[in-house]
């Protein structure tokens, strides 16, 4: 069974959802394995825009039989129902019946919205620097809920017993106690209440919630112990099967039917809790972690499939929303940055359209770093990458890529990229950049790497060589086919 992981490495928004959009065409199940409706992409299909938050991205190829929503995630409920009620407005077969969610997912209630902005205003009432600029979804809270042992579980909000209803109750009390009650005056609990009950009766009806772990286990068959010798998988499914049995293991049923996984990853792993530029992050493990934790019985083994990937998605620039750290940004809002550069930031914002899809702000812009990507390359292991909006590039008289960081108090080269955030805050870093020639070509729309500039092959080349990963698809522009496979 070939899996294929779909990961941002840079702080989101690299453009993860047309490779998701065309590898979807030929997965039969899509998964998510962390985050919540922080996450936002935008597929265009024939003139159609579809947005995604927290629903698999599958729902958009009708043979995609199955969009799980796995165990790392949390659920805003009102969320999940309107986007699935915005896809069949558009057109979209049998959503319903082809999404399902882990029964140890987490219930994200309005309550951990309302905190969510409680937690920021109060940081910006401290210290305007210290927000973490979150998206206010209720990510940070209601995993701090999950970790604490004090949060509603899909299972626990389907059960009988009601006690999802006991819980929530005892959390609003502990977040009156926390906040006070006025800073809550605006949530009204009781509504949240009758509102659940009511998703709860859809979620029941509909046959949303599984037990996620087996059916994972059994795409891949029989727990992963079967096929996982790569003479194993070029084996035709019956043959597998055939040896299944021969092996005394029962061949699984339905193994047939998932031809394929797609594993979608939300947000990057600059963002993630453990790798990311911590405290300026998500709550959940963007990274490849996150993957087997979010969506166990999926095995690890399964990655010894020639066919397998695990893909980064790598913007030709970086981009980032919210605080944080951010080493190589440029723009006019930006401190210290000569006129040349903060202009270069702000055409990088203009020509990139760089809005957040989630919260419609503007995004932070800057030169590519490769001290940022190789990390992430270390962490993630990526088996390929995607370079995406090259064409954003095309006419800029040059282009820089940050090679390496030096402290400015003391010269000395830093190595790798650290967990101290003081050290990479712009007021105390100095990075060595390595200039491009600009291709100043159009390339938008290039499909082909023959047909790309010299120096736009050069520039990708480059980075390939540096980051030790081969960059196998190259995004040249907002729509589907724009697109350079090599
Ligand atoms: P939260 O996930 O809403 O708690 O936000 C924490 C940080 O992660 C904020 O800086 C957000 O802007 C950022 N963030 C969360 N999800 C995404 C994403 O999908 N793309 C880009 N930034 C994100």
């Amino acid at each position: 069974m070939p899996v294929k992981i779909v990961l941002g490495s840079q702080w989101g928004d690299e453009g993860k959802g047309k490779l998701v959009d065309i590898l979807c065409a030929s997965a039969s199940m899509c998964c998510r394995a962390a985050g919540g409706n922080n996450a936002g992409h935008t597929i265009v299909v024939n003139g159609i825009t579809y947005d995604f938050h927290i629903l698999p991205s599958g729902l958009i190829n009708p043979s995609c039989k199955l969009n799980l929503i796995g165990a790392g995630c949390v659920v805003h409920l009102p969320s999940f129902f309107k986007e699935l009620g915005a896809l069949e407005q558009k057109g979209l077969q049998e959503v319903r019946q082809r999404v399902k969610i882990s029964d140890r997912a987490q219930v994200c209630f309005d309550l951990h919205c309302a905190v969510d902005g409680i937690s920021e205003e109060i940081l910006r009432s401290k210290d305007a620097k210290s927000m973490i600029g979150t998206t206010k979804k209720g990510i940070g809270p209601c995993y701090s809920d999950k970790v604490g042992r004090r949060g509603v579980t899909m299972a626990m909000l389907i059960s009988e017993n009601g006690q999802w209803e006991k819980r929530l109750r005892t959390l609003h009390q502990t977040y009156t106690g926390t906040y006070g009650s006025d800073a809550l005056s605006h949530y009204d609990l009781e509504a949240e209440i009758a509102r659940t009950k009511d998703f709860r009766q859809e979620l029941i009806k509909g046959d949303y919630i599984i037990d996620a772990t087996p059916l994972l286990s059994k795409t891949i068959g029989n727990n992963g112990r079967a096929i996982t010798t790569s003479s194993q998988f070029q084996q035709s499914p019956d043959q597998a099967a055939k040896t299944l049995e021969s092996n005394g293991d029962t061949p699984a049923a339905g193994s047939e039917l998932f031809s394929n996984v797609l594993i979608e990853g939300a947000n990057a792993l600059l963002l993630d809790i453990d790798h990311g530029t911590y405290p300026y992050v998500t709550s959940s493990n963007t990274g490849l972690g996150g993957v087997f934790t979010g969506l166990a019985g999926l095995s690890p083994l399964s990655l010894n499939h020639p066919d397998s990937s695990i893909i980064g998605v790598v913007k030709a620039y970086t981009t980032r929303v919210g605080s944080g750290p951010f080493p190589t940004e440029l723009g006019t809002e930006v401190a210290n940055v000569s006129t040349e550069d903060a202009h270069s930031g702000d055409q990088l914002q203009s020509i990139g359209r760089e809005f957040g899809v989630t919260t419609g702000r503007k995004r932070r812009c800057g030169w590519l770093d490769l001290v940022l990507v190789k990390y992430s390359c270390q962490v993630n292991c990526y088996t390929h990458l995607n370079f995406t909006k090259l064409d954003v590039l095309d006419t800029f008289p040059e282009i820089r890529v940050a090679m390496s960081y030096k402290d400015r108090r003391t010269g000395q080269t830093i190595s790798g990229f650290p967990a101290d955030i003081d050290l990479i805050a712009n007021e105390n870093l100095d990075i060595v950049y390595k200039t491009f020639e600009g291709w100043q070509t159009e390339t938008t729309g290039t499909r082909e790497w023959d047909q790309l500039p010299d120096k736009a092959k050069a520039y990708i080349e480059f980075v390939e060589q540096e980051v030790g990963v081969p960059i196998k698809w190259i995004g040249t522009g907002p729509r589907r086919e724009d697109m350079v496979v090599r």
